[in-house]
């Protein structure tokens, strides 16, 4: 790749930002396309996010990912939101557009992807997300547009039932509910369920022996979504293998939520192949 005057930049903002997959996932996809774009990673400290933001513009960087902390500090400093961000409080995704700066989140959209590309689209689906934090939270203001029924269970109840009061502002028309995430709530939601969704950190590294429900709930009628992708194949995913549901792993909503924003900046499909195989050899060269 010939880097020249003329190529754009896109880059990832966050603190820290070493381990992150986009660099990979973009650059993977920019060459494969012969696009004429090269993306970088900016490790920014809190006390520098304000400049930083001001050189999107002043350097004319064309499009930006913003990872933790800042996906919601980031928002004072842009120029404007579209609706799915406005909603969600968050964003993930800037597009410098003529000087203007304006805040996208694809987190829900890639979620929401990620589980239409493995053939499990939950229009009109009883839907189950287990915890109530950021990503919980992105992808429930975007499922609630197409599942029939939400349940939101958490381990602090009371997060869990601020942000079913949150969702039911924005749609009449979905059943919404929030649970603690207890045995006997999670086994008489799952019982009629259709999908699964893991929003929580548990499996996550160094935790891989946990998991967030027991094996015995889970079913054949079941797609279960674990956004945990490190590891790759966490313990609820590989239960939920054996009793024969439909998994989706993490990566795939990483990669869906790149892509999104890959297009946002570019206005070309995003070839979503490309970026899982350059995620993915990344992640074994690490050893996840
Ligand atoms: N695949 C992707 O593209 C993607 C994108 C974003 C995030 N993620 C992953 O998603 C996970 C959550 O991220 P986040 O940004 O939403 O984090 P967060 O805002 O900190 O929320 C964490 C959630 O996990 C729950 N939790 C943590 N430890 C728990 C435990 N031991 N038992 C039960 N619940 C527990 C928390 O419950 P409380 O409210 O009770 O604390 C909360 O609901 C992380 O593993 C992250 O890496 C993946």
């Amino acid at each position: 790749m010939e880097i020249t005057g003329r190529t754009r930049v896109c880059a990832l903002i966050g603190y820290p930002i070493e381990h992150s997959l986009s660099p990979i996932m973009h650059n993977a996809a920019f060459q494969h396309l012969g696009l004429d774009y090269i993306y970088v990673a900016f490790n920014v400290p809190p006390e520098n996010l304000g400049e930083a933001v001001s050189g999107i513009r002043g350097l004319g960087i064309r499009g930006v990912n913003v990872t933790m902390p800042y996906k919601i500090n980031v928002i004072k400093y842009l120029d404007e939101l579209d609706e799915g961000a406005k909603m969600a409080g968050s964003v993930n995704t800037i597009l410098n557009r003529d000087g203007r700066l304006i805040g996208y989140t694809t987190d829900g959209l890639g979620a929401l992807s990620a589980l239409k590309y493995a053939g499990s689209d939950p229009l009109g689906k009883k839907v189950v997300i287990l915890g109530a934090g950021g990503a919980s939270k992105s992808i429930s203001f975007t499922l609630v547009n197409h599942a029939q029924e939400l349940v939101i269970l958490n381990r602090t109840l009371r997060k869990a039932e601020e942000l079913a009061d949150e969702l039911r502002r924005v749609s009449s028309s979905v059943e919404i509910r929030a649970g603690p995430l207890l045995e006997g709530v999670l086994g008489d939601e799952l019982r009629n369920a259709d999908i699964l969704i893991n929003a929580t950190s548990v499996g996550m590294k160094p935790n891989e022996d946990e998991t967030p429900v027991k094996r015995e709930m889970l079913h054949g009628n079941l797609t279960v979504f674990d956004i945990v992708y490190d590891p790759l194949e966490t313990r609820l995913l590989r239960e939920a293998k054996s009793v024969g549901a439909k998994t989706v792993d993490g990566l795939s909503m990483l990669v869906h939520q790149g892509a999104l924003s890959f297009e946002i900046w570019t206005g070309v499909k995003a070839p979503i192949e490309v970026m899982r195989e350059a995620a993915l050899k990344k992640i074994m060269e690490k050893g996840c």
